[in-house]
């Protein structure tokens, strides 16, 4: 689907040190996948878990059977694989994970330090094409025998770089807790170390081998394959191949970015729980909600909190990430953050649809940005699919499921339940508007919809007003009247381009089995767009709930925490306190 590249990461031991890493692994990956890359992820088991299972395969006096200590040692990848995959899953991107039996990876020599030689290429590719992101483990295969068997110390680093030549990959990152390749342990005491811009392989057999595993260098330069080594996150690092070996220019390391969420919800929630995590990258510096007990309840720190959002806008801070929802004061917030430089990352469509060229005027003036990829699909990266779609050939249509509430409202009614208890059931999981008749009416979609015309022309202007009249629940019961039980009743939302008309609609449409959306559950979410050369590409994942919005937030967030200026003074801005605006009715 409109993809940018194949790229093979590997996610050694040095970054997997506890579970709670998994989720920053799929935070690199989300960040890729949105970028519009497939990517073969490559992991190692969790940190000391190979050691640890060496020694419980070690009995006094007794010579083991290589391929008997490969099976148990090989149990540390098959976990960290599993638990990549569960972390995927949980914010919807996309994945599967295959052991090397079912990509035949083949390997010769020792069995304790053997070399990989063939893999099932095919497999690979069928994956690829329908899925984002496919997880194997590193420094494992099989040998002629099907035994299992291992590529030495350090051996997750040759399964990459094997993969990457087979797959003949755009980009191969070793990803590891070194922005680099230095030219002396950084860790070690001592004056700091220069790191290298670019490296030859031969001199990167110099250094020490436990950084990357001498054999995949030498792999790699016979094979001529060039690859980076760097850190989480990042884009840099070290490019190792054939040119010769540069220092890079010293910098700053950037600090972390300073962030004021606004809400403290489903989404602020799940915001606040990342960052936590990424401490280094993100810091929540005020948090501003209604009711601050329930906030403190729900995990906040006391000392971040404020019921006053202007307060919160005014502090010392880089981003605002608005998830308040609705039109007011998050239009006002949102424009005073602007005004005043700040970034803003939101996950309001209503405000967006509503407000979209003042926003971006504001953005402009203060110099900032506004991002609001988790307004669209949640985790589902439609906006960016869309954009590179038309940056790349002619849209002709879009058609997309886009309201998790409506599915799991269909899906009950369907079962037999109320509307009402469907309502509460959406609700509960955290997936309902503030009024969920917004979702079932369509006006939810609507607001999706003019912000994905936007993606696909650059252009505000709503084409016509969005046709929402065939997405009432009465017209739920006029289709379940005659409705086949194979068919599947779905909220669909739909761009069509007719000559220079575009046509915009949302309404509940009987599917056949085989339509792509006809499978769409839950806060699923997915879209079809073709394009006038008869292309048609397909994107799906979770379009709600807190984790996969919430991913959709952070990445828009170490977006900005790329390029956030060096350290300043503080700035404290005063606000001016808006008048209300009355909520203006919106496409429909
Ligand atoms: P929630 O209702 O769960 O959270 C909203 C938060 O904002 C609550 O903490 C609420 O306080 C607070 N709040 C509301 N109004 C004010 C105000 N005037 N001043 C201060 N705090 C206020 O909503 P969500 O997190 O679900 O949604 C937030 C935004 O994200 C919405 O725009 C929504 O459309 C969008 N979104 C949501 C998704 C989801 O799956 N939930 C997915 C994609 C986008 P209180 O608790 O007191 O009500
Ligand atoms: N209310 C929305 C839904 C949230 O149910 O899909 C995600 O935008």
């Amino acid at each position: 689907m409109g993809h940018s590249g194949l790229a093979v990461c590997k996610y050694g031991g040095s970054v997997l040190r506890s579970d709670d890493d998994f989720a920053l692994v799929v935070h690199d990956l989300y960040r890729r996948v949105r970028r519009g890359q497939r990517v073969v992820a490559v992991v190692s088991a969790l940190a000391g878990t190979t050691d640890r299972l060496l020694n419980r395969a070690r009995f006094d006096g007794v010579e083991q059977d290589p391929h008997a200590v490969a099976g148990l040692v090989e149990t540390g990848e098959v976990e960290s694989v599993a638990m990549l995959r569960l972390a995927l899953d949980r914010v919807g991107v996309p994945s599967e994970a295959l052991d090397v039996g079912a990509i035949s990876l083949r390997s010769v020599g020792e069995p304790l330090n053997a070399t990989p030689i063939d893999v099932d290429l095919k497999r690979i590719h069928r994956v690829l094409e329908e899925k984002c992101v496919l997880v194997i483990p590193g420094f494992v295969g099989r040998d002629q025998g099907d035994r299992p068997t291992l590529f030495g110390r350090g051996g997750s680093d040759l399964t990459a770089l094997f993969l990457a030549g087979q797959l003949g990959a755009d980009h191969c990152r070793l990803i590891k807790d070194v922005d680099g390749l230095y030219e002396r342990d950084p860790a070690r005491p001592g004056p700091a170390p220069r790191r290298y811009d670019t490296m030859r392989w031969d001199d990167v057999l110099h250094l020490d081998g436990s950084i990357v595993q001498h054999k995949a260098v030498r792999f790699a330069r016979e094979q001529v394959i060039s690859f980076d080594v760097g850190e989480l996150l990042t884009e840099g690092g070290t490019r190792v191949g054939p040119g010769s070996s540069e220092y890079a220019s010293p910098r700053w390391p950037n600090r972390p970015l300073r962030i004021v969420l606004l809400g403290f919800g489903t989404v602020g929630q799940g915001v606040y729980r990342f960052a936590e995590r990424l401490s280094d990258r993100l810091v929540v510096v005020r948090i501003a909600t209604r009711d601050l007990e329930k906030a403190e309840r729900a995990g906040a720190a006391t000392s971040l909190l404020t019921d006053d959002v202007f307060d919160a806008v005014a502090s010392n801070c880089d981003v605002v990430v608005e998830a308040i929802g609705g039109l007011d004061p998050a239009r006002a917030a949102i424009e005073s953050a602007l005004h005043m430089g700040r970034h803003v990352v939101t996950a309001n469509k209503a405000v967006v649809a509503r407000y979209g060229p003042e926003l971006h005027r504001a953005a402009e003036r203060g110099k900032a940005k506004l991002r609001y990829s988790a307004a669209v699909g949640g985790g589902t990266p439609i906006l960016e699919a869309v954009q590179r779609i038309a940056g790349e050939s002619s849209i002709e249509s879009i058609r997309a499921v886009l309201n998790g509430t409506t599915n799991v409202v269909l899906d009950c009614v369907s079962e037999g339940k109320s509307v009402d208890t469907a309502i509460r059931e959406a609700k509960a999981a955290g997936f309902a508007e503030a009024d969920p008749h917004d979702d079932l009416n369509g006006l939810d979609a609507a607001h999706k919809l003019t912000l994905l015309w936007h993606a696909w022309t650059g252009r505000w202007s709503v084409p016509a007003c969005v046709d929402c009249a065939g997405a009432s629940l009465e017209r739920l019961t006029v289709l379940q009247s005659d409705s086949h039980e194979h068919e599947v009743i779905r909220q669909v939302a739909q761009l069509r381009r007719d000559g220079d008309v575009i046509h915009a609609r949302v309404r509940l449409e009987r599917l056949q089995p085989e339509d792509p959306l006809a499978g769409i559950r839950r806060e699923q979410n997915a879209a079809v767009i073709r394009t006038i050369d008869g292309d048609s590409h397909v994107v799906r994942g979770r379009g709600a709930g807190r984790f996969p919005t919430a991913e959709a937030v952070v990445a828009d967030l170490l977006d900005c925490a790329d390029d956030v200026p060096d350290p300043v003074e503080s700035m404290e801005f005063s606000v001016a306190r808006p008048s209300i605006v009355p909520a203006q009715a919106v496409t429909c």
